[in-house]
């Protein structure tokens, strides 16, 4: 059986990384990007050039878009016929974001999925590397195989194009928190002069701690019942003063204020010998 064709277009660090997979897998593979020049290496390695993004989307049943933005998409896309045409995108956006970008490609005539790479460009191709879709089933069945050539836990979310985009901002809310807490704490210990690589192994077991905990916090959130606390919002609050005292050791910790100023909320309001999953409660909007 032949592969099927594809085209990528936007062949940044992790388009380049899309398509470089696609052509280790044997896929015909059709390139797009604003700066030709950095389709140079992929044609190098048997790709196939388009002149246009028009060009680009006509030479496949497929096109796989990996630009900075949804609107940026658009942009790139503008000139190009899509009527039926199965097209991807694979940026990172907001929920909102998404739905204008369906409601774009179907007005134009596209049969539309948005996704989302849950790893670094690196792992694409990995057999345990994350991409969920959302949105049309169909193009999803259709291409499922083709799809899972960029990582093979490969999931669709529902027919709702905006859920790829909910669940990567509900997951990726964590990233920036978690690795400015790490990088706080590779400070804390440079002002001793230790290196960063003495936090790993402890580090490591905090975040598997963290991923233990998830579940039980999950069924607290799920039932709203806080009643039982592994840790309650009073635990967290009296530890705030020592993670601000932080700052004697020459740390700047201001970037945690917003998240004790919540805690202190939660207690105020009656929740401190809670769990502290019941942050949940204060961070929904009805
Ligand atoms: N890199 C990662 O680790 C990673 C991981 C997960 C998800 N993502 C997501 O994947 C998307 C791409 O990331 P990246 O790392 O590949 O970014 P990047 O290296 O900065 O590449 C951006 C790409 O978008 C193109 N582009 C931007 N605006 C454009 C426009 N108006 N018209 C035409 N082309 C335009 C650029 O074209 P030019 O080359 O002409 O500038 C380039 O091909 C982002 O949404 C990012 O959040 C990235």
């Amino acid at each position: 059986m032949t592969n099927t064709p594809v085209t990528v277009v936007g062949l940044g660090s992790m388009g380049s990384a899309l398509a470089g997979a696609f052509l280790a897998a044997g896929h015909p593979t059709t390139v797009w990007n604003r700066t030709a020049s950095k389709a140079d290496s992929l044609v190098a390695r048997g790709a196939s050039r388009a002149g246009t993004a028009d060009e680009a989307v006509r030479a496949s049943p497929l096109t796989i878009a990996c630009l900075t933005t949804y609107e940026d998409t658009r942009a790139a896309l503008e000139p190009a016929s899509l009527t039926g045409r199965a097209l991807v995108t694979l940026n990172s956006g907001s929920p909102a974001g998404a739905r204008r970008m369906a409601e774009w490609a179907t007005s134009r005539g596209a049969r539309f999925l948005d996704g989302a790479v849950k790893n670094i460009p690196s792992a694409v191709g990995a057999p345990d590397t994350l991409l969920y879709y959302s949105g049309d089933k169909a193009v999803f069945d259709e291409h499922v195989d083709t799809l899972r050539v960029l990582g093979g836990d490969t999931v669709h979310l529902g027919d709702e194009a905006d859920l790829a985009a909910l669940y990567e901002i509900a997951v990726g809310g964590t990233l920036l928190p978690a690795l400015v807490g790490f990088f706080q704490g590779a400070a804390a210990l440079r002002s001793r002069g230790l290196e960063a690589e003495t936090l790993l192994p402890y580090a490591t077991k905090w975040f598997e701690m963290i991923i233990s905990v998830l579940p039980m916090y999950a069924k607290e959130i799920d039932s709203r019942d806080y009643s039982d606390p592994a840790a309650s919002v009073d635990i967290f609050h009296a530890g705030a003063v020592a993670d601000l005292e932080l700052a004697e050791e020459g740390v700047d910790v201001d970037w945690q204020r917003p998240m004790h100023d919540l805690v202190r909320r939660a207690a105020e309001a009656g929740h401190g010998d809670r769990s502290i999953a019941v942050l949940t409660e204060l961070l929904s909007r009805p």
